[in-house]
C-alpha cells in the first residue's frame, strides 16, 4: 500500500492536537493548541476546564491540520485517536469527535494508546529506527521502561510505584515557587544551580530493579525546605532545582543502562514530556555513547503531547489491521499492551 495518510487526534490532557502523517513517518502538519496559560492560573490541569476547551477548539484544530497538510478529507485513509490513558472527559472529546468524523466520512477508525504514541514519536525523525529497541517513557502521568519487541508490541520491564517523573518535577517546582508547568522551569533554573549541592535520595526498588519511585525524593525536598525554614534560613532555589533534577536523571539513566546491559540492547530511545529535559537528554546520550549503544530521542516538540505521534502509532495499527469499532470509548486507566 502506497501513500497511506492518517489523521491523528490527541486530547488526553491539556493539549488539543491534530496532525496529518503520511506513510507513518512523514509529518505533513502538527497543530497543537495548548491550554497551559489557562491552567497556570490554577497551578495545574483542571479536568473540567480541559474538556470544555477541547470542545471549543477541536474542530478548528483538525481543520487547521488538514489545511496545513494540504490534504482533503477524502485523502485521509484512517482517523487515529488517543482513547487512553488520560483524563476521561478530555479523552471523550477526542474519541467522540474522531468517531463521528470517521463515521460521517466512511473512514476506518484506529484507537491509539497514548504511551504507544509517545514511543512512536521516535520514528518521525529517525527513519532507520525499527523494533526491537528499548524505550524509557517519562511523562506527566507515566514512567515506563519498555521493550518494543515489534510494531504495536510492548513488554513493560519497569514502571513507577508512585509518582511519575513529570509529576515529581511539577510538584517540586510548586514548592520551590517556580509554578506550573514545573518541568521546563526546573530545567531552565537548574542551569544556574549546583547539582551536587544537596544529596537527595535515589530510590531503588527491592523486588524489581527496573521499577521507579519518586515520592520519597519529593518528600526529601519538602523535608529539606522545612528544616531550613524552622532554622529561619533561606534556600537557594537553583541549587534545590538542580540537585532534585540530578537525582531524577541519575535514577532514569541508571535503571535504563542496567536494563540495556542486561537485555543486551543495541538501540535505546527516550520519549514523553520529561524526555525534552535538556540535562536528561545530555546524560542519556553520554551514557549510551560510553556503552556503544545507538541513542534516539524525538525533538522536544514531539516529546510533549502532540498528535503526530498518535498518527504514527495509528499508521502501524492500521497496517496491522487493528481497527476500532464504533463502540470505542475513552479508557482513562488503559494499560500498555491492552486492547
Ligand atoms: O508527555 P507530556 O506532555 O504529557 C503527559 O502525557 O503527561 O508530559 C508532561 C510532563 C509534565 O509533567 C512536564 O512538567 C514535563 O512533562 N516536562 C518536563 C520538561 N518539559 C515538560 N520535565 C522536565 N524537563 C522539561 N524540559
Ligand atoms: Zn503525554
Amino acid at each position: 500500500m502506497d501513500n497511506i495518510t492518517i489523521l491523528g487526534i490527541e486530547s488526553s490532557c491539556d493539549e488539543t492536537a491534530a496532525s496529518v502523517v503520511r506513510n507513518g513517518r512523514e509529518v505533513l502538519s502538527n497543530i497543537i493548541s495548548s491550554q497551559i496559560d489557562i491552567h497556570t492560573l490554577y497551578g495545574g490541569v483542571v479536568p473540567e476546564i480541559a474538556s470544555r476547551k477541547h470542545m471549543e477548539r477541536i474542530d478548528r484544530v483538525v481543520d487547521a491540520a488538514l489545511k496545513e497538510a494540504n490534504t482533503s478529507i477524502e485523502d485521509v485513509d484512517a482517523v487515529a485517536v488517543t482513547y487512553g490513558p488520560g483524563l476521561v472527559g478530555a479523552l471523550l472529546v477526542g474519541v467522540s469527535y474522531a468517531k463521528s468524523y470517521a463515521w460521517a466520512l466512511n473512514k476506518p477508525l484506529v484507537g491509539v494508546h497514548h504511551i504507544e504514541g509517545h514511543i512512536c514519536a521516535n520514528y518521525i525523525e529517525n527513519k532507520e529506527l525499527k523494533p526491537p529497541f528499548m524505550c524509557l517513557v517519562v511523562s506527566g502521568g507515566h514512567t515506563h521502561l519498555v521493550m518494543v519487541t515489534d510494531y504495536g508490541r510492548y513488554e513493560v520491564l519497569g514502571r513507577t510505584r508512585d509518582d511519575a517523573a513529570g509529576e515529581a518535577f511539577d510538584k517540586v517546582a510548586r514548592v520551590i515557587g517556580l509554578g506550573y508547568p514545573g518541568g521546563p522551569k526546573i530545567d531552565k533554573v537548574s542551569c544556574e544551580g549546583n547539582p551536587a549541592a544537596i544529596d537527595f535520595p535515589r530510590a531503588k526498588i527491592a523486588d524489581n530493579e527496573y521499577d521507579f519511585s519518586f515520592s520519597g525524593l519529593k518528600s526529601a525536598v519538602l523535608n529539606y525546605l522545612n528544616s531550613l525554614q524552622m532554622k529561619g534560613e533561606s534556600y537557594i532555589q537553583a541549587d534545590v532545582a538542580a540537585s532534585f533534577q540530578q537525582a531524577v536523571v541519575d535514577v532514569l539513566v541508571g535503571h535504563s543502562m542496567d536494563a540495556v546491559t542486561r537485555y543486551n540492547v543495541k538501540d535505546f530511545a527516550i520519549a514523553g514530556g520529561v524526555a525534552s529535559n535538556s540535562h536528561l537528554r545530555e546524560a542519556m546520550q553520554a551514557a549510551c555513547k560510553e556503552r556503544d549503544i545507538n541513542f534516539y530521542m524525538p525533538s522536544p516538540i514531539f516529546c510533549t503531547d502532540n498528535a503526530a505521534m498518535i498518527a504514527v502509532a495509528g499508521y502501524y495499527e492500521y497496517m496491522a489491521g487493528s481497527l476500532a469499532s464504533w463502540n470505542l470509548n475513552a479508557v482513562p486507566a488503559l494499560k500498555l499492551g491492552e486492547k
